[in-house]
C-alpha cells in the first residue's frame, strides 16, 4: 500500500518535471525585446521621468529589465503577456504614435490603485509609491502628458485625499 502511494508520487513528480522542461520549448514571442526608443514624452521634471521609471517603465516603454526568470515558461508568458499589453496601452518610448492615454487615465490608475500591477509589485517592492510619491507622479504626468479639460491637479489633490 504505501509502496504504492509513494510510486504515485514520484511518477506524478516526474510527469510534472517533464512538462515544465517541455513547455520550455513553447516560444514566447516578444520575450526579452527592447525596440528603439523613438521619442519620449517631455518630461516636466526629472523627478517625474525618474518615478515613471521605477514605478512603470519595465511595462510602458522599451527599457524593460528583463531579469533571468522571464526566461523561464510559464513566468515567461505572463510577463510577455503585460509588457506586450502595456507598451500597447502607453508606451512612453514612442510618445506621439497615436497615444490615446494621457495623463488623465495615468493619474487615475494611480489613485485606483489598478497600476502599477499588483503582480508585478510583489517582485518589485522599489515600484511601491507612497501616497506623497503618488502625487508627485500623477501632477507630473499630467503636466507631462497633458490631461482632458477640468481634469486639474486640485481633482488630483483631492482623490489623493480619499486615497489616505
Ligand atoms: C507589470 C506591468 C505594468 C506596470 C509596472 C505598469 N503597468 Fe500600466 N498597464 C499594464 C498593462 C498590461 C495594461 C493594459 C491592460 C490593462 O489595462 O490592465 C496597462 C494599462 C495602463 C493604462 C491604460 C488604461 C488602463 O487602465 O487600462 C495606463 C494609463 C497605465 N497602464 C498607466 C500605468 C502607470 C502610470 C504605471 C506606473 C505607475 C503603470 N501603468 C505600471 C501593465 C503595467
Amino acid at each position: 500500500m504505501k509502496r504504492s502511494a509513494n510510486k504515485a508520487v514520484w511518477w506524478v513528480l516526474g510527469i510534472a518535471l517533464a512538462l515544465l522542461v517541455l513547455i520550455q520549448l513553447v516560444p514566447s514571442p516578444g520575450i526579452k525585446t527592447n525596440p528603439p526608443i523613438t521619442a519620449e514624452p517631455t518630461w516636466d521634471s526629472p523627478q517625474t521621468h525618474l518615478l515613471a521609471e521605477r514605478a512603470c517603465f519595465d511595462c510602458h516603454s522599451n527599457e524593460t529589465a528583463w531579469p533571468w526568470y522571464t526566461n523561464v515558461a510559464p513566468v515567461s508568458w505572463l510577463i510577455a503577456r503585460d509588457v506586450l499589453g502595456g507598451r500597447e496601452a502607453l508606451n512612453f518610448s514612442t510618445w506621439g504614435n497615436g497615444e490615446t492615454e494621457g495623463g488623465e487615465e495615468s493619474a487615475e490608475t494611480l489613485f485606483d490603485g489598478t497600476m502599477p500591477l499588483r503582480s508585478y509589485l510583489i517582485t518589485h517592492p522599489d515600484a511601491r509609491l507612497s501616497a506623497s510619491e503618488k502625487q508627485q507622479l500623477a501632477q507630473g504626468l499630467l503636466a507631462s502628458l497633458g490631461g482632458k479639460e477640468g481634469y486639474s491637479s486640485s481633482e488630483v489633490s483631492r482623490q489623493n485625499d480619499e486615497d489616505d
